[in-house]
């Protein structure tokens, strides 16, 4: 089977949304995570969160597919904050908060690609070239392999982004509406924090990604919160650090424009790691840290990762009744080491 043939038997997929992509962490192999709602023949059962991963990837490029009078338009920050965006009346325009990006047209084989060809013959095995088109980006990605791995049988964002049609008076045209709504994305979206059952009791309460801009705020609800421990190495610089190597894993919780939670996730690659979890005392016993651990677990398993740890001070009694409550365990078979470098 050629690889382009491999590749076409993944064309069976639809309503695909890319999440996030780029290099996996050792650097060699191109990931892309996208969720997928439906397919057809084979794949019809293929609702779920999945890992494209091309391997042995020596040159990717990315550019944009968002005309130029878009862009002009979707300058404004309002457009890259999903909650900014809506708090200012939807203001048309490509909304890039959405934090998904639909795929079409998708997966396309370049054939007899020069690129794929000059670097067969510099690294001696067989590379080829493919491009993955969303309505934001173009991705050419060079590659010798790719396997795809399913994360997870659920969808977070596809199933809300998607809107219905108001479908025609006419049977007839009432089933080619049917047909577009699985076509049509609204451009805006619904942003990953987009609020969850429990949160819609609250409709207020809203979770979105914590960026680098929510620094302050975050910092003083942590130091406001008993239970958090604050050392050096939450200065604003070394958390986006932090942030940037973790991107779209940490997240805040917002009611009437204001931050009242605050959760920060990551991983090394093998193991997740949350740390400062703490909800406004005003805002405390609403499902708003669970909600904030749940989409910090959600955004590490997308990435592939087993398992997730914390560390909780010894009398910090609420905490470990909270985390008891989630399904935490407790070791009890083991000590924490630290050492200032
Ligand atoms: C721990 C903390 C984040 C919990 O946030 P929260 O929004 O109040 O928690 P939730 O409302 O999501 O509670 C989730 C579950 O835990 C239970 N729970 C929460 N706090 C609890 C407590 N103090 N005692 C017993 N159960 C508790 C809730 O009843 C709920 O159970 P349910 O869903 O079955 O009803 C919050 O108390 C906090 O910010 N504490 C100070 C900072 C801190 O100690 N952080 C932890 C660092 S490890």
């Amino acid at each position: 089977m050629t690889m382009k043939d491999k590749l076409d038997e993944y064309g069976g997929f639809l309503d695909v949304g890319i999440l996030s992509h780029g290099f996996a962490p050792h650097m060699r192999d191109y990931d892309i995570v996208f969720e997928a709602l439906c397919g057809k023949e084979q794949w019809a059962d293929a609702k779920g969160t999945y890992r494209l991963r091309f391997s042995h990837c020596p040159e990717t490029t990315t550019t944009t597919t968002v005309e130029d009078a878009g862009w002009r338009k979707a300058w404004p920050d309002t457009f890259i904050d999903y909650s900014k965006w809506l708090a200012e009346g939807e203001p048309e325009g490509f909304v890039w908060g959405a934090c998904c990006s639909t795929a079409y047209q998708g997966l396309r084989y370049i054939d007899d690609s020069p690129r794929a060809k000059r670097w067969s013959e510099r690294l001696g095995s067989p590379m080829h070239e493919v491009s993955v088109a969303t309505e934001a980006f173009e991705i050419r990605i060079v590659f010798h392999d790719f396997t795809v791995t399913k994360l997870d049988d659920t969808v977070r964002v596809l199933d809300k982004v998607m809107f219905p049609l108001k479908p025609p008076a006419d049977e007839e045209g009432g089933k080619q509406a049917a047909a577009a709504v699985r076509l049509r994305w609204r451009l805006s979206g619904t942003a990953l924090g987009a609020p969850t059952d429990t949160l819609m009791q609250n409709p207020r309460v809203q979770l979105r990604p914590l960026t680098v801009a929510d620094i302050p705020t975050v910092l003083a609800l942590w130091r406001s919160c008993e239970g958090v421990g604050m050392s050096e190495s939450d200065a604003p610089v070394h958390l986006a650090t932090f942030l940037a190597r973790n991107p779209g894993m940490s997240w805040t919780a917002v009611a009437e424009g204001g931050v009242v939670g605050a959760v920060l996730s990551g991983h090394d690659g093998r193991r997740g790691f949350l740390y400062h979890l703490a909800v406004h005392p005003t805002a405390r016993r609403m499902g708003i840290g669970r909600q904030l651990v749940d989409e910090a677990l959600r955004g590490l398993k997308s990435v592939g990762i087993l398992k997730c740890q914390i560390v909780v001070f010894q009398v910090n009694d609420d905490a470990r009744r909270f985390w008891s409550r989630l399904g935490w365990t407790l070791r009890e078979d083991l000590y924490a080491y630290s050492k200032a470098l």
